[in-house]
């Protein structure tokens, strides 16, 4: 925390002094840097048996922390029961401490690539509680003061929220959880101890259950420091929500991670698509920003040769952030125009207007215009304003909406931050409402 304070207010100072040309030239630096500077890390998955030439060139120069795709996974490291291989994983982390880069180590305890002899053993609730905390403390051990961050527990519930009947859960019900962070906790009592899920980054049912997950963990005093959220998206489906989701995770007292980042879209890759892939990534990047605990945000793989993608939905691909011939996207500009210090435009020089263009029982489109009244080009906007009656924003476009209790804050897209003087631009959403649908009666532009 003070460590991002620290970053802050040095970027605040960096604001303050920076030209528009500066800041250009800062969102040449490499992504990590950018990332420090921002207070918050930027990660990447990586395959060990790659880490040569000029994928480890990449891997080194642009991230701060290195995930393991697979090398910590249960089946890398222990295949058989209590015979532990960590030639994978050790490199991975060698790799790490050589560039000066954290470690997440994924995972300890998940349902899938885990070895038959645990997911298909004929276990006794103790027999096998007590071959998960082995497995836990032996890992964490191994690794102690060298991973930042523990993905602990990976993926425990099922989309609605409920605990997922894996052998762990349909064995020993949510008491596993628990009892696999206290056993890493007791191993390495400096390493974070992450929950990670997938289908959690919007709030909706299946985060509902993870939220009431961590609040009950918390209350049972179990140690459990961060909520990673997968983050394996779809191109043009940023969820409205993801920045209030992140928050209100971050307000029961722990930090949040963005873990896996991907956005995948039907191939061909076209330059239309990739630029709204662009503006998307750098839409996850501002819910991270935006959201004091947010720790960092990882990618899963950076290159779209080394991407899980194209083998798990066939047709699909182009997810990451550099092409197959590891030439930067531009995503990885949308990141790095992200994390770059900017020079805020000065205030007084947008006008809004808000129109309902139609409305229905319970929803209504809303349009707002957003005009340049000042002198100069405007290079990037973003608007706010409290919805005064519990309306809620349901799906925006040509914006990014996010929207926290009622206030809700509209940033430009890649497409359209530049407004000219006397120009104008417009973007719109669907929002819901009860009772009755008044416009907001005040809107701040900058
Ligand atoms: O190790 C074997 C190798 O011996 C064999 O020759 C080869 C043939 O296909 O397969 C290799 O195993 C593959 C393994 O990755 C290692 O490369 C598996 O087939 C393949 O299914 C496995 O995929 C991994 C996937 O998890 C499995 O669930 C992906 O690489 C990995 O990126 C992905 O990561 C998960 C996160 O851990 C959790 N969240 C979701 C995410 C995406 O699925």
């Amino acid at each position: 925390m003070l460590r991002r304070l620290i970053a802050a207010a040095a970027l605040l100072a960096a604001a303050l002094t920076t030209t528009p040309a500066t800041a250009a030239a800062a969102a040449d630096a490499p992504l990590r840097d950018l990332a420090a500077a921002r207070g918050v890390y930027l990660g990447t998955a990586v395959t060990g048996g790659k880490l040569t030439g000029g994928y480890a060139d990449t891997a080194a120069t642009q991230f701060d922390s290195i995930t393991p795709g697979n090398e910590m996974k249960w089946d890398a490291v222990e295949s058989v029961r209590g015979q532990f291989d960590w030639a994978g994983a050790d490199r991975v982390v060698a790799f790490a401490e050589a560039h000066a880069q954290k470690v997440r180590g994924h995972t300890l305890v998940w349902h899938s690539q885990l070895p038959s002899w645990v997911n298909n053993g004929t276990w006794t609730a103790d027999t096998l509680r007590t071959v998960m905390t082995d497995h836990v403390t032996t890992e964490v051990s191994r690794y102690k003061g060298r991973v930042d961050h523990w993905d602990v527990v990976n993926e425990p519930l099922n989309e609605d929220g409920t605990l997922r009947r894996s052998v762990f859960g349909a064995t020993l019900g949510e008491s596993y959880i628990a009892d696999a962070f206290r056993a890493a906790r007791a191993a390495d009592p400096a390493a974070k101890l992450y929950v990670n899920d997938y289908s959690t980054d919007a709030i909706g049912a299946k985060s509902d259950g993870m939220y009431d997950l961590v609040k009950r963990l918390l209350a049972q005093g179990v140690p459990i420091d961060g909520v990673g959220f997968q983050a394996h998206l779809i191109l043009g489906q940023v969820p409205a929500s993801m920045e209030a989701n992140l928050r209100r995770f971050a307000d029961l007292g722990v930090d949040v991670a963005v873990t896996e980042l991907d956005i995948r879209m039907t191939l061909p890759a076209t330059a239309e698509k990739l630029d709204r892939q662009k503006s998307d990534y750098a839409a996850v990047m501002r819910a991270c920003l935006a959201v004091t605990r947010c720790a960092g945000v990882t990618v899963w793989g950076f290159t779209d040769s080394d991407s899980w993608i194209p083998d798990f939905f066939p047709g699909e691909g182009a997810a990451t952030l550099y092409d197959e011939g590891l030439n930067p996207k531009p995503a990885y500009a949308g990141v790095a125009g992200t994390l770059a210090p900017t020079t805020p435009p000065p205030a007084g020089v947008c006008s809004v207007t808000y129109t309902v263009t139609s409305q229905w029982a319970g929803g209504f489109t809303a349009q707002v215009t957003v005009r340049n009244t000042g002198t100069t080009a405007l290079n990037g906007w973003t608007v706010r304003w409290a919805q005064p009656a519990g309306q809620r924003v349901a799906q925006a476009w040509n914006a990014a909406v996010t929207q926290t209790g009622e206030e809700v804050t509209a940033t430009h897209l890649s497409y359209n931050a530049t407004v000219p003087p006397g120009g104008s631009t417009a973007f719109g959403f669907n929002g819901t409402w009860t009772g009755s649908n008044p416009p907001p009666t005040a809107f701040t532009c900058a």
